[in-house]
């Protein structure tokens, strides 16, 4: 006597036929990371294998995504100079903007690009908000988070992606994006973003490392996922239209409920501490990396994500190609 599942493992042309998650290279999202300068292309030991550009390099690092098959970009930008209230993030000349306009210059309508839009790491505390007697201060944070969406679309961003879990962000972008007429550019909202240590290696990659205190009390409680789910469903009620849980498989619970809950489009961000924690057990030869990033990714997949947020977004898309995953 055969199970089914037996039955339906016999070669590799079934058992691709019978798969239940498809992924494509369309659904990834590859983060890059900006600094100011000229002719920059830096490796970062925190992220091995990611790259730190200046505007003018980052145009290919673009193009060695294109030629794998990605499209889409998430840009984080690193100003030279932080200050108390975070200028740079909306300095029609700071370093994302400029980012914006060179890869547009070259790419134009190819290319997809997404900004993330937070303080975090243009301020001189590292905190996603303005500072009031040492405490994030919601409400004062939402008219600069409006100025800096604002000032990425006008260089070019094709969508914005607020990250610094302030509450009303969304209604308060929405209403100052539609005020400029800018009333097709979408939202992909960090809306279940949960304080995490998985964050590490991003911290050190982009100097926004909070000096002092943490940031648990605006991010996520792990412990919470019907909260997470609230917290979506007020980001989808203020006009989000993608919402993003991060970290992605910690949290696959939540991408799962997520999916079932709600109708628009779900992004699982594959966060910097789960990428490395893969690279550095591969560099020990611990486990096969190759492996290990296809399974992790067919897993965020599996449990309902429609998009993929990741630092292995080239890997995946040719692991893709290939024909070993999707
Ligand atoms: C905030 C932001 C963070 C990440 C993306 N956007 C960091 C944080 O909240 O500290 C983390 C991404 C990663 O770890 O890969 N601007």
């Amino acid at each position: 006597m055969i199970t089914r599942t037996r039955r339906l493992r016999k070669n590799e042309t079934l058992r691709r036929l019978v798969r239940e998650t498809r992924l494509s290279p369309d659904s990834i999202i590859y983060p890059l990371f900006i600094r100011e300068g000229m002719g920059v292309e830096e490796a970062l030991q925190s992220l091995l294998g990611q790259i730190r550009y200046s505007p003018d390099t980052v145009v290919k690092g673009v193009e060695a995504a294109l030629d794998a098959g990605i499209r889409s970009f998430l840009l984080f930008g690193i100003p030279n100079t932080k200050d108390e209230a975070g200028t740079g993030a909306y300095d029609d000349n700071g370093v994302v903007q400029q980012a914006l306009r060179e890869i547009k210059a070259a790419f134009g309508s190819d290319v997809y690009l997404i900004t993330d839009v937070c303080l975090c790491e243009y301020t001189s505390h590292g905190h996603c908000g303005l500072i009031k007697d040492e405490k994030v201060h919601n409400d004062s944070t939402l008219p600069l988070l409006v100025k800096t969406a604002i000032s990425h679309i006008q260089a070019g961003c094709d969508m914005v992606a607020p990250s610094g879990m302030m509450d009303g962000t969304v209604a308060s972008i929405r209403e100052g994006m539609d005020a400029w007429g800018f009333v097709e550019t979408p939202i992909m909202s960090y809306a279940a973003k949960f304080a995490s240590a998985f964050y590490g290696p991003f911290r050190d990659a982009a100097g926004s490392v909070p000096q002092f205190g943490d940031r648990k009390t605006y991010q996520m409680d792990y412990h919470n996922a019907r909260e997470a789910l609230n917290r979506i469903k007020v980001d989808i009620d203020e006009g989000a239209d993608i919402i993003i849980v991060k970290p992605a498989l910690s949290y696959l619970d939540i991408v799962s409920e997520a999916q079932k809950q709600v109708s628009v489009p779900v992004a699982a961000y594959n966060v910097s501490g789960e990428y490395a924690m893969i690279k550095t057990a591969a560099s020990l030869g611990l486990i096969d990396e190759y492996s290990a990033m296809c399974e992790s990714a067919a897993s965020i997949f599996r449990a309902g994500a429609d998009i993929l947020i990741t630092y292995f977004a080239k890997e995946l898309a040719m692991a893709i190609k290939r024909g070993d995953l999707g």
